[in-house]
């Protein structure tokens, strides 16, 4: 294992859109960096690119080339993508490691994929971190968030550099190590699946504006400016003032409309819902989410369901602060969902999850970022009933003023026909979640009828089957 005491040296294979933008922040950062790439005339070009930043770069053929060339102990960081190239290059570095080596995973694993590589090279003598980097090309070059899995004495040799090229919130890095094995990588894909819902909820109320309130995109993107000035602060919201407000410059037309409505996805918030699945926790507004962008994908179903239905959809007599608070209430409880999920994957694998401090290092760098989740560490540091986000004091004010507006939104949107299934799951959700006596009896009811599964009776009296068992 390296020590804090004993400096490593650095590597990183795959130059791609992360990896060339994490490297030139490594290097911008004071360290020298070893890298390599696949193809292995780009690491010239990248070199040449770096311009002042050149001379702490060394580059390699070969992945590696690049490790038997580095002094011990080494700090190989893989930026490839998730899935085989990983197991690859693992296995090509493997013959060359030694103990006190130590290889970081720092694309968008999947974290069984973690648990298992840990496993495999602790089994070996050696180290391995997972490492979830949040961000996107921007915050890779000039601070990511950064969400650490594995052993706290790897963690400790490689924190001084992953501290430095991290984002910082009032100076702290937003940078931790958070569990064991596959802990980061499990917190970057819950968070990526809380940005699908928050993504998802942005495009249903600009589609709310556009088609039910018909304004035009350059008007519904000063909104989203202007909401970027209050609560629901955030880089989403503020990029997506800028998405709006852009020009297509072959067309003169508003940028939106030459876009094609069908959204791409990655992996990282349908493996949020299948582990949510997994662990019996009810991720609804996420899973919402991944189906809209299934649907948006669906373009030629689409088109023909328009034309076979032909259906009509009306005007929203809704506010802007109606849409802006329903928009908040909807991020609260979708954030929930997510915390939920992380509470739920804490105690199954042993992780120990510290919420407030997920939220503290996703407060600058990641995607995520918000006001909100500054309000949501506090909020956590305070203690949350049930360990429930949304039961937080903090959160439950914030709801109360909040939830009228998205009833309301919801109900005209459902009236005048046009979708909104993350904004209504995240009030189904509410809905479901502040009712103490529910309607699940006549489910238990049904299925004791039909498989004599038993209840339970609210008075604790025995007699757990009902007249049909005799
Ligand atoms: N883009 C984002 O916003 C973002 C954000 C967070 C995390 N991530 C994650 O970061 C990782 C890298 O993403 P990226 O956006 O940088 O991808 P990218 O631009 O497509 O670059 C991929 C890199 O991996 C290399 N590569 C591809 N297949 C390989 C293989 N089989 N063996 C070895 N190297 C291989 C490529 O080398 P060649 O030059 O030879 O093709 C290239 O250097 C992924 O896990 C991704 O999910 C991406």
């Amino acid at each position: 294992m390296t020590s804090p005491e004993t400096s490593p040296s650095f590597g990183l294979f795959g130059l791609g859109t992360m990896g060339s933008a994490l490297a030139l922040n490594i290097v911008d950062n004071g360290f020298e960096l070893h890298v390599a790439n696949r193809s292995a005339a780009r690491v010239d070009d990248f070199i040449t690119e770096a311009g002042a930043l050149a001379n702490k770069l060394t580059g390699h053929n070969s992945l590696v080339a690049m490790a038997q060339a580095m002094p011990n102990p080494r700090v190989i960081i893989l930026m490839v993508p998730a899935g085989a190239a990983v197991d690859a290059s693992i296995a090509d570095l493997k013959p060359h490691l030694q103990p006190g080596d130590v290889v970081i995973d720092a694309g968008n694993a999947d974290f069984n994929e973690t648990r298992r590589r840990t496993a495999e090279m602790e089994q070996a003598g050696l180290a391995f971190l997972g490492m979830g980097v949040s961000g996107g090309e921007d915050g890779a070059r000039n601070g990511p968030s950064i969400m650490v899995g594995g052993t706290q004495s790897v963690w400790q040799g490689v924190r001084p550099l992953v501290d430095a090229i991290a984002a910082k919130f009032d100076g702290a890095p937003c940078a931790d190590r958070l569990g064991t094995d596959g802990a980061g990588h499990f917190v970057k894909t819950v968070h990526n699946g809380i940005e699908y819902a928050d993504m998802q909820v942005i495009a249903e109320t600009y589609g709310l504006m556009r088609r039910g309130k018909s304004m035009d995109p350059a008007a519904i993107g000063q909104v989203f400016d202007r909401w970027n000035t209050g609560p629901l602060k955030s880089y989403l919201v503020e990029i997506t003032g800028a998405v709006l407000g852009a020009t297509d410059s072959a067309t003169n037309a508003p940028l939106v409309d030459v876009i094609v409505d069908a959204a791409g996805q990655k992996g990282t918030g349908r493996w949020t819902v299948i582990e949510a699945l997994k662990l019996g926790v009810a991720a609804s507004t996420i899973e919402a989410a991944v189906g809209a962008r299934v649907w948006s994908a669906d373009r030629d179903g689409r088109a023909v369901g328009e034309a076979l239905f032909a259906p009509t959809r009306g005007d929203v007599d809704l506010s802007e602060a109606d849409i802006e608070q329903a928009m908040l209430a909807a991020r609260i409880i979708g954030h929930s969902q997510g915390f939920d999920l992380l509470t739920a994957a804490s105690a199954q694998f042993d992780w120990a999850l510290d919420m407030a401090r997920i939220s503290e290092i996703w407060r600058a760098g990641c995607i995520i970022r918000s006001a909100l989740l500054d309000d949501i560490a506090t909020a956590f540091r305070a203690g949350a009933p049930e360990g429930k986000l949304a039961f937080a004091p903090a959160m439950v004010d914030q709801l109360n003023a909040t939830i009228p507006a998205l009833r309301r939104l919801v109900g005209a949107a459902i009236t005048a026909g046009h979708p909104v299934p993350v904004l209504s799951n995240a009030l189904q959700w509410f809905d479901g979640m502040t009712q103490a006596r529910g309607s699940a009896d006549v489910i238990q009811g049904q299925r004791d009828y039909f498989g004599r599964h038993g209840f339970d009776r609210v008075d604790g009296l025995p007699g757990r089957h009902g007249p049909w068992a005799d």
